[in-house]
């Protein structure tokens, strides 16, 4: 169901310490509570604020604001008990699609592209270059979904094919999953608990509508649970991608 509510920070710093806790501990699980935190402040010197801008060169090119850089430290503090927003570099987003491309040989008319966790929505920007059915991206943070529902707005760009485009401000990983055949595409976007909850809804979702499914997994830290499912065959992959299909 899309929300627009702010999550709060609290309860969300409380689970997180659950899920630290469940997972180590209450000795190590404090501690790793703690270090999440420290790292957060960390990154917010001066000098890592700035760094962030580095992903911004896409933004020039298309007047939108998909940079990392100009999120604000509640969003950046929620992102340290979810995950972090940090938008797909261009270059990897299309090396991946010609992955896709060559290796599934799919016809991207009959299916949506699904981005779980898509923040600002660059992969929805990128993916509209391809002509997919509809593209739809999910994101939890209500600004960032804002920003990205801006961007889809102000975007324009000659190559691009598919217009059908929504952000919906919801949890990514009970969402109802469109119909018909679906590109998910995750960057990292969940801890292991949310990817589990993520695969349940998809194998849930398949044996109400069974349908084609394809996995876009960027930045694969927890490839293996995605295995678990043993619905999904890896077909191509790098140290920075897998593609899986059903
Ligand atoms: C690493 S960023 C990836 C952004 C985008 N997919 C991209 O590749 O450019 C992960 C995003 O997932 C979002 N996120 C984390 N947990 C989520 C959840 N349960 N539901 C929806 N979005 C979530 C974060 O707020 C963040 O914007």
């Amino acid at each position: 169901m899309p929300s627009t509510k702010r999550p709060a920070i609290l309860l969300n710093a409380r689970r997180y310490w659950s899920d630290c806790v469940g997972r180590s501990g209450v000795f190590r699980g404090s501690w790793e509570f703690v270090a999440a935190l420290w790292e957060f402040l960390r990154d917010s010197t001066p000098s890592r604020l700035r760094s962030r801008f580095g992903d911004a060169d896409y933004d020039w090119d298309y007047r939108v604001n998909t940079t990392s850089g100009a999120v604000g430290w509640r969003d950046r503090l929620l992102g340290v008990f979810h995950s972090p927003y940090q938008p797909t570099e261009r270059e990897l987003f299309y090396e991946m699609m010609d992955a896709l491309a060559q290796h599934t040989k799919i016809n991207f008319n009959d299916f949506t592209f699904i981005d779980l966790g898509s923040g600002k929505g660059r992969t929805l920007l990128m993916a509209s270059d391809y002509p997919f059915r509809r593209i739809v991206g999910v994101e939890l943070l209500p600004s960032l979904n804002e920003i990205a529902q801006q961007n889809l707005a102000q975007y324009h760009s000659d190559s691009q094919k598919c217009f059908a485009i929504e952000s919906v401000c919801a949890d990514a990983t009970t969402f109802p999953l469109p119909d018909g055949a679906l590109v998910i595409f995750l960057f990292n976007p969940f801890p292991e608990s949310g990817l589990r909850r993520t695969i349940a809804n998809l194998e849930n979702s398949v044996d109400a509508h069974p349908r084609p499914v394809i996995v876009i997994y960027h930045n694969p830290q927890l490839e293996a649970v995605l295995n678990e499912t043993g619905r999904l065959k890896r077909i191509v992959g790098t140290h920075q991608y897998t593609i899986s299909r059903s």
